[in-house]
């Protein structure tokens, strides 16, 4: 809240922030924005005209842990020419190498854990009062609640650069599963829900700014309230709160499309796939991460799910509707990995047939069991069956899209081109991408169009 007794506003600053990493970070950066903008920050674009660079960071895999750091390096070069720069560091790499980050970069002025977000502008404050840096990592385990960003003007700025149509809304923090490869459960701490009331303000807020499309967001969406249920509550144990929460936003009148991520197969109930059935406005994809087609894998990854049960919910959700479009998330070369648990892999992708996959290798993080785990897989035979499985669905990719070809999809309109004029991409309610010429402006509208040709990134398609 701007303080009213504060002397003099402060002068008007630029901010360039740089977000990595998972749509919660997405968020998070929308969030302190919104914070920085209470304390006379602008956003920009352009790092020579920024007072302050916040990047805020990911470490989910080494490679991401890396970016990072060469950024820092050019970063510091900058601050050499400009010393009033102030660099923050926020996120996951943040939270997970603190000090040692400090040292590895002592051009950070400002460095802070996802807990700690909302202490961005007191941070900064006391930076400037000290010589030191200043840092906040870690997680109050006594503050219970989900941390609201305290600002008078709740719409919520976006940092994606993209248009106003499709927008984030974090509705947990954090992730109790500690699947065995994952670092998330230490860079984001224990599992907090959000109040329902506060998502769907925030949801109403961002319609009034123009959004078309929600994506509520939280590593694990499907246990979503939990942690709020009171007794009363709990005696109703059939009242999912997460199925709750989806209705009460999917009635709001100006939403056009209500999408979730992430999804634990886990947690993926019955009910939820139900919902799909009746709520139009879920439309016909969701990512349900997997991680790996083989079961002995799974167990040692602890997802809690077999192949079957994972193939079950497939089923749940395509047996009113063969055209249910999926996505998910792979790991190759998970340690013990043999060449007949990644085969099972390949198979699961052949018989799911995703619209689209996110592959990765295995990559080792701190604090997590796995990398303790005995035969880890050598990064050559890693590098070979990530090669193997994307040739796989590249294929499969073309081949649903080819098969879009002729049909008549409904899509809602994201954002022009950049490239060509008088051109515009949307989604289908399947979220396969289309580009279509038109002459005015589509952004913002749903209309229903023709498929006529299809490649491997999207399809094209003509207004009705
Ligand atoms: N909460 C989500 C996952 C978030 S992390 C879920 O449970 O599905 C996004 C993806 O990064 C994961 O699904 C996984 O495929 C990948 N990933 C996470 N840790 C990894 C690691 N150590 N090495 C390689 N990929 C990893
Ligand atoms: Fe990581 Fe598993 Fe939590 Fe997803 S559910 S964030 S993979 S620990
Ligand atoms: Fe990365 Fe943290 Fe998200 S590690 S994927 S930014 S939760």
């Amino acid at each position: 809240m701007l303080n009213p007794s504060s002397e003099s506003p402060s002068k008007s600053r630029k901010v360039l922030i740089e977000t990595w990493g998972c749509q919660m970070n997405v968020a998070d950066s929308e969030n302190m924005l919104s914070m920085l903008q209470e304390e006379n920050y602008t956003l920009t674009d352009k790092e020579d005209d920024a007072d302050l660079v916040l990047l805020n960071t990911c470490h989910i895999r080494e490679k991401a842990k890396h970016k990072v750091l060469s950024r820092l390096g050019k970063l510091k070069e900058l601050k050499t020419q400009k010393p009033s720069l102030k660099i923050a560091v926020s996120g996951c790499v943040a939270q997970a190498e603190g000090k040692k980050l400090l040292k590895a970069a002592p051009q950070i002025d400002v460095l802070f854990g996802p807990g700690k977000i909302l202490e961005l502008p007191q941070l900064l404050k006391e930076r400037e009062k000290s010589r030191l840096p200043a840092i906040s990592v870690g997680f109050k385990r006594e503050t219970k609640g989900y941390p609201e960003p305290d600002v008078t003007n709740f719409s919520k700025p976006n940092v994606s650069g993209k248009t106003e149509i499709s927008r984030y809304v974090n509705i947990t923090q954090g992730c109790d599963n500690f699947c065995t490869f994952c670092v998330v459960p230490f860079t984001r701490g224990r599992e907090i829900s959000r109040q329902p009331e506060a998502i769907i303000n925030e949801c109403r807020s961002l319609l009034n700014d123009g959004a078309r499309e929600i994506t509520l967001l939280g590593q694990n969406v499907n246990s979503y309230g939990n942690d709020l249920l009171t007794d009363s509550s709990q005696s109703q144990p059939n009242r999912s709160p997460f199925v709750n929460l989806l209705e009460q936003v999917a009635a709001i009148p100006t939403l056009e499309r209500l999408r979730f991520t992430t999804s634990n197969p886990h947690d993926f109930t019955f009910s939820l796939a139900e919902l799909f059935a009746r709520t139009p406005k879920l439309g016909n994809y969701l990512h349900l991460p997997v991680q790996s087609g083989d079961d002995d894998v799974l167990e040692r990854m602890k997802r809690k799910v077999t192949v079957a049960e994972y193939l079950e919910r497939v089923h749940w959700l395509r047996a009113n509707n063969p055209d249910f479009a999926l996505s998910t998330d792979l790991i190759v070369g998970f340690p013990g990995e043999t060449e007949q648990q990644f085969e099972n892999t390949l198979n699961l992708v052949e018989q799911v047939r995703y619209s689209f996959v996110f592959s990765f290798m295995y990559s080792p993080r701190k604090n997590t069991a796995a990398i303790r785990f005995k035969e880890q897989v050598p990064e050559a035979t890693k590098q070979a069956r990530l090669k193997k499985l994307n040739h796989l669905q590249d294929n499969i990719t073309i081949a649903l899209n080819k098969e879009e070809i002729g049909k008549t999809r409904e899509v809602l309109f994201a954002y022009p081109s950049k490239k060509e004029a008088n051109c515009f991409y949307g989604r289908t309610n399947e979220f396969r991408l289309v580009k279509v010429a038109s002459e005015h402006d589509l952004v913002g509208q749903t209309q229903p169009v023709e498929i006529i040709d299809a490649n491997k990134t999207a399809l094209l398609g003509r207004l009705v």
